[in-house]
């Protein structure tokens, strides 16, 4: 199918109750050469909990859908929808989601699913999301959403990147939090974005298994080590890397939550495209 094909999009879209909507790009900004985000319309009876992932994707060459899933990286209340992604040069899908232009189509999965969401944790004080990567994307959409403030006393975000550009995005938007209407007042005092790097040079450098196991990371915040009866922890990242923090958060004596049993920590992959 052609690139003139919006049509025949819709009527796919319109023949597959089930299937994906066809939803428009409205903004996208580029961070590096492998990280960008992008906006799309949400469309009326979408639901989701912030922290949710669906499939997004773009039809092939055959007319037919290739989809991936991605974490929504906006909050629930959001009237658009935010999505933060990697660029593989051979990827099937980003190489070509990297070109989008608002005004352009993608699809829409009408089914978010996930565990990073906060009825997956039993109640605590202290809530930490540990993420490298494009493993944010799911906290910029929890650090947005009041009832993660109300729930909590104190909310840790961490993000690991190789470089520092690639902190631009949590960066920037945890810094734009201030002035939010919505949550602005919530995160004052309760919100910490603790970034490092791991393979340029920056004041706070280190792996976040690294940082957690020699009390670093706890040293600079100024908080007691973990504890199951108050902390709460969300990871997204590298398979590699949340096995590894898994193992830390056991050992630390959480245990694994799901929607159907809520613990005290809960895991999800950073989807790759
Ligand atoms: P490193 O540079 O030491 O590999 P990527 O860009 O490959 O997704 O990695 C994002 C960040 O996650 C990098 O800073 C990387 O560190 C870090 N990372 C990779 N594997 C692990 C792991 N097993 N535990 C903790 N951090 C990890």
């Amino acid at each position: 199918m052609s690139a003139d094909a919006p049509a025949g999009q819709t009527a796919a879209a319109k023949a597959n109750p089930n299937g994906p909507t066809e939803e428009t790009v409205l903004a996208v900004e580029h961070f590096t050469d492998r990280l960008f985000r992008f906006r799309l319309t949400r469309p009326k009876g979408f639901r989701f909990r912030s922290g949710e992932f669906v499939m997004i994707g773009l039809l092939k060459e055959d007319g037919r859908p290739l989809l991936r899933a991605y974490s929504i990286a906006s909050p629930s209340w959001d009237e658009e929808l935010e999505f933060y992604s990697i660029k593989v040069p051979d990827g099937p899908l980003t190489s070509r989601l990297e070109k989008i232009q608002p005004g352009d189509k993608v699809l829409l999965g009408r089914k978010p699913t996930g565990t990073l969401v906060l009825d997956a944790l039993t109640p605590g004080k202290r809530l930490y999301m540990f993420s490298t990567g494009t493993g944010f994307a799911p906290f910029a959409s929890l650090v947005r959403d009041p009832d993660t403030y109300e729930r909590y006393e104190q909310v840790i975000v961490t993000h690991t990147c190789r470089d520092v550009a690639e902190l631009t995005y949590s960066r920037n938007l945890i810094d734009s939090l201030k002035d939010d209407p919505l949550v602005g007042e919530l995160v004052g005092g309760k919100l910490a974005l603790y970034t490092t790097t791991t393979r340029e040079a920056y004041p706070n450098m280190g792996r976040i298994t690294t940082l957690i196991e020699n009390g670093k990371l706890f040293a600079d915040l100024g908080v007691p080590p973990l504890d199951p009866s108050t902390d709460r922890a969300m990871m997204c990242g590298s398979n590699e890397m949340i096995q590894d923090v898994k193992a830390l958060m056991l050992k630390a004596g959480l245990k694994e939550g799901s929607n159907a049993a809520p613990a005290e920590f809960v895991i999800e992959k950073a989807f790759a495209g």
